[in-house]
């Protein structure tokens, strides 16, 4: 039996990130993890493989759409799956051992191992048990099933997000039920591999809670590229049928029967919380979130929960900033997590990123607001590199000229967000963004001019 300070449940985002910062801040730690690498569901099936295909499909897609265009006259490259899929295993191998690495560095202790919390103090991994002064789960979320549908999982034919990164084959074509960010980035790789791909939604549009504007423009967008959509449908059911599926759906307005036959059904309708096998008996939301106060401590006294098994947006920067704000309260430490500035990322081309309020739920909050609005079309930069596709979209209190939120569609949109985000950690005004000087030729020029559109108007609009 060992005695540490903190024992981390999970080595996911909040659960390795939670425990370096405890180590650094002098704290005797350890982080139990069951898989056999580091890194949680983002490092190994999750974030970072998805990103690989999505980088290796782009390259794919640039090379037969804009090479050409730029008197670069090389065939097309074929594509070889294996390859691909190794060098997708080699970003996830480099990933998880630099997790491994970064634990050994500050004496991080990795208890390999499925933990149970007998009681509060002590956390059992096989027949060890362990004693902590403070215990953090941080054990993240899994695929949820389709409400109130039959569809049965089996990783190769119907996959989650988790079968669909290491499919046989690139298949001929392939149904995605959910079209929210699951379903929009692996439906964008299969589609830029060849892919026949038909996303089914059960709203009438595609990303709820995006800016209404920005999703509109999204969905127009990945339908000129391919991916085909049917919206206001509910899958009822997923039947098995020869090598494929099939997929069985209603459609919401007046119910006619439908169906669709796929080589690959991806089942991507959101995810819950992952607690199982924790063995406390911990109080609960109706969706399975433990319940959690603003010192992230659960209804059990020592025991603590960050990340996707508590509410909140289930994102890998949101489960870290709560994994280094809890180290630090339990190293004495007042951290504060802003959950008014976090950014979200869809990794498609062109991407999507929002930060703060959208135009529709300030109006619901009763602010009065302005927006400055600017098109990738008026951007140097985005024109030469096939980019000028899609907007930023500025929010800013009409009276106060403080930013609320900011919404993109456009080249490295998951970049670009992050100006909005320090701006407003800051409490800044549109004015101060529109007054920085921005380096030209940028795409942030972009989110200087969506800046300025909100005071006098942007210069190249
Ligand atoms: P999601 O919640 O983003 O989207 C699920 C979609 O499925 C919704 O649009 C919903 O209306 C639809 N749906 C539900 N039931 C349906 C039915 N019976 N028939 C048809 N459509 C149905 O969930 P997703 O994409 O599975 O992602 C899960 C979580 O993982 C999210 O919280 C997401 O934020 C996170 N994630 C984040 C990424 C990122 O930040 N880039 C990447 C991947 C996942």
């Amino acid at each position: 039996m060992a005695q540490y300070d903190l024992i981390v449940i999970g080595s996911g985002p909040g659960g390795y990130v939670c425990a370096i910062r405890a180590a650094q801040l002098g704290l005797k730690t350890a982080c139990v993890e069951g898989r056999e690498t580091l890194g949680g569901t983002c490092l190994n099936v999750g974030c970072i493989p998805s990103k690989a295909l999505l980088h290796a499909s782009h390259q794919l897609h640039e090379a037969e759409h804009n090479f050409a265009k730029m008197g670069l006259m090389a065939e097309a490259p074929k594509v070889d799956w294996a390859k691909m899929l190794a060098y997708k295993d080699d970003v996830i191998g480099q990933n998880t051992k630099g997790i491994e690495f970064l634990f050994k560095k500050n004496k991080v202790d990795w208890i390999k191992g499925w933990a149970s919390i007998p009681e509060a103090g002590k956390v059992k991994v096989g027949d060890e048990v362990h004693e902590a002064k403070a215990i953090v789960i941080a054990s993240g979320s899994e695929s949820a099933p389709v409400p109130g549908a039959e569809v049965e999982v089996d990783e190769e034919v119907v996959v989650t997000s988790t079968g669909a990164l290491e499919l046989g084959r690139i298949p001929g074509s392939m149904v995605v039920i959910g079209g929210g960010v699951i379903g929009l980035e692996l439906g964008s790789v299969y589609t830029r591999l060849g892919t026949d791909v038909t996303v089914v939604e059960y709203l009438d549009g595609i990303v709820p809670g995006q800016d209404a504007e920005v999703a509109k423009q999204f969905q127009k967008i990945l339908k000129k590229q391919g991916i085909k959509f049917v919206t206001g449908a509910a899958v009822s059911k997923v039947e098995r049928a020869g090598d494929g599926a099939t997929v069985h759906y209603a459609m919401r307005k007046d119910g006619a029967e439908k169906s669709l036959d796929a080589d690959v059904v991806l089942v991507a309708t959101g995810r819950r919380p992952y607690t199982e096998g924790l063995g406390l008996d911990l109080k609960t939301s109706q969706r399975g979130q433990i319940e959690v106060d603003d010192r992230y401590a659960t209804s059990v006294s020592g025991v603590h929960a960050i990340g996707d098994v508590i509410e909140g947006p289930m994102l890998a920067h949101k489960a870290e900033d709560e994994g280094m704000a809890v180290a630090e309260m339990l190293a004495g430490q007042k951290p504060h997590v802003n959950y008014d500035v976090i950014p979200g990322v869809i990794y498609t081309h062109p991407e999507v990123a929002s930060v703060g309020l959208t135009e529709e739920l300030a109006k619901e909050k009763g602010h009065k607001i302005k927006v400055g609005q600017f098109s990738f079309m008026g951007n140097g930069r985005a024109k030469a590199n096939f980019a000028a596709d899609g907007f930023v979209k500025m929010i800013a209190d009409a009276e106060t000229d403080r930013i609320l939120g900011c919404h993109v569609i456009g080249p490295m949109a998951g970049d670009l967000i992050h100006e909005v985000c320090v701006a407003m950690e800051f409490g800044a005004a549109a004015e101060d963004l529109a007054r920085t000087c921005h380096a030209h030729p940028t795409y942030s020029e972009a989110m200087r001019e969506a800046a300025l559109a909100c005071g006098d108007g942007a210069i190249h609009a």
